[in-house]
């Protein structure tokens, strides 16, 4: 790929992720609830990138949970550890996984999902209440501007 298609496409995104930011802000400010938080940040990315699959799985003991979502039906119940979704919660951090193939013990809700990226969600800055899960249908879509923007929309929306 040409070096200033990267650039050049990688300010685009960091420019809708600002515009996202404010309105995501303005739009979950005076909300608690984290059900209603987590359907409206699915909304508001979906709206904006208009990605495959957008949404939440919720930590409930020692597995993760389906929570709200943006696509098709998806695998209900992820393991501590299992997947992508239960590796970055294992491990605390964001992953990005630029093809899914390629990832060991991934799980395929879906054929069509070839990249993905994994936010862990934290209250107050420490324990991980769940996580965000995107994922696309083309391969390579996930990049450090999007880790860098995403952690910044869960830890304004739900670390308070
Ligand atoms: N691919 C995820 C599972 C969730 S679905 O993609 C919606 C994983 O490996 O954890």
């Amino acid at each position: 790929m040409d070096n200033d298609f990267v650039v050049s496409s990688s300010l685009e995104k960091a420019n809708q992720y600002q515009e996202l930011l404010a309105q995501i802000t303005a739009v979950t400010q005076y909300e608690t609830d984290t059900i209603a938080l987590m359907a409206n940040v699915s909304a508001m990315l979906k709206m904006q990138f208009g990605w495959f699959w957008i949404g939440f799985y919720r930590v409930q003991g020692e597995e993760l949970i389906l929570g709200p979502f943006q696509g098709t039906l998806a695998c209900t119940r992820i393991p501590f550890g299992k997947g992508v979704c239960g590796s970055s919660w294992a491990q605390g951090q964001t992953l990005v996984v630029p093809d899914v193939h390629q990832f060991p013990g991934h799980i395929a809700c879906s054929s069509a999902s070839l990249s993905e990226i994994v936010v862990p969600v934290r209250k107050k800055q420490q324990d991980i209440i769940a996580v965000l899960d995107i994922d696309s249908d083309s391969y390579n879509t996930f990049d450090a501007t999007d880790a860098l923007y995403l952690e910044q929309i869960v830890a304004i929306v739900f670390a308070r």
